[in-house]
């Protein structure tokens, strides 16, 4: 077996019998994988020496896994994500081997019967039987943790296992809000292996609203990189979520959406700039950085960024001195923008 380059750096002992997947192998909009580069560049000649690190708006934990020699606090409005980050940066011992023996089990499985997901979702996103199969494994992942077969951090391993093998054939360009109508549904679900670097008990994650957790944490350096414009990421990412809650709601429409009210972002909306303004007064950090691109009046109305640059210079500038950092930048998008070159921008406030 050719081992996959991060365990060849990092010597990890992986099992000849599976395949395994890093944070980045994952679809997801504003992610910052082919950024880490820049952003980590700017911090580490911006911060200097430091010893934690917080990402209050991590997504899939892209930049978080940038700093996992740093106390990490990772945060996600959406619980689809916490249980990811839980997976990749948190502080409970697994068991490498119950979890690949429960995803080779999970890989041979043929099932017969319904079950809430393809009852609600067969032949749209996914064929009845890679339904069958996810809402089988989701279920057995819940019933063996109500069981005390499995802890709550391999349990999060499983489902992110799950998650990322159901982005990989998803008829979709990315995201739930629509599926492709003629698509292919003939791909199998096939649960890998999350590439796992370590196990630091100082780490703490948390599925909470940024706004309501800046005032209970402080970190050195705390990082934000908030939804820019009006789409949010409960509605692209709803099924995902739906899999992960596991409350098995009521859904409807064409894309199968649950009731979202509870996940909408104030960052998506007119009140973004308020919402930024009480986020940055509530930090206890040394240095707060911030990822927030050009795309105010550039693009689609949708796409359009909420907050004007002058006003995140001046509520920046409250906290201390502000410096900005750039590199051009082809975001994913759906396809309806014109813009072709994007520009990323970093704000380095040093708090004063
Ligand atoms: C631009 S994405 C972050 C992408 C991430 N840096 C990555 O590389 O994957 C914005 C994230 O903020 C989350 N979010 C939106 N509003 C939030 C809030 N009020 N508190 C916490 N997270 C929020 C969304 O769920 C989404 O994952």
């Amino acid at each position: 077996m050719v081992l996959p380059v991060e365990s060849q750096k990092l010597n990890l002992d992986l099992n000849d019998d599976v395949m395994y997947f890093s944070v980045n192998s994952r679809r997801y909009l504003g992610n910052k994988y082919k950024l880490t580069g820049f952003i980590k560049h700017y911090i580490d000649l911006e911060c200097g020496v430091f010893q934690s690190f917080a990402d209050l708006f991590a997504g899939t934990g892209a930049v978080a896994a940038g700093f996992l020699d740093k106390h990490l606090v990772v945060n996600d409005i959406l619980y689809s994500n916490y249980v990811c980050n839980q997976a990749w940066f948190g502080a409970e011992n697994y068991s490498g081997d119950k979890i690949s023996e429960y995803i080779k089990q999970y890989n041979n499985i043929n099932l017969l019967e319904d079950n809430y997901l393809s009852k609600n979702y067969a032949e749209t996103y996914f064929s009845r039987q890679n339904c069958r199969k996810a809402g089988f494994i989701r279920e057995d992942i819940e019933n063996n943790y109500t069981a005390g077969k499995i802890n709550h951090r391999e349990k999060c391993i499983l489902i992110t296992s799950l998650i990322y093998a159901l982005d990989k054939i998803a008829n979709t360009c990315g995201h739930y809000e629509a599926y492709r109508k003629n698509g292919n549904l003939d791909k199998k679900l096939l649960l890998k292996m999350p590439l796992i670097t370590g196990t630091n008990m100082a780490n703490k994650i948390y599925n909470k609203d940024a706004n309501e957790l800046a005032s209970e944490i402080a970190a050195d350096v705390v990082y934000l990189d908030p939804p820019y414009n009006s789409r949010q990421y409960c509605d692209a990412y709803h099924l995902l979520e739906n899999i992960a809650c596991w409350k098995k709601p009521e859904v409807y429409g064409v894309a199968g959406k649950m009731d979202r009210t509870l996940l909408k972002s104030e960052y998506c909306t007119v009140n973004a700039r308020y919402a930024f303004e009480n986020l940055i007064k509530s930090i206890d950090a040394k240095y707060i950085v911030l990822s927030y691109n050009n795309m105010a009046q550039k693009g689609v109305r949708r796409s359009n960024a909420k907050i004007p640059d002058e006003e995140i210079i001046r509520i920046l500038q409250e906290r201390g001195k502000v410096k900005v950092f750039k590199q051009e930048y082809k975001t994913f998008s759906t396809g309806k923008s014109n813009i072709e070159a994007n520009e990323e921008r970093l704000f380095i406030c040093k708090c004063s």
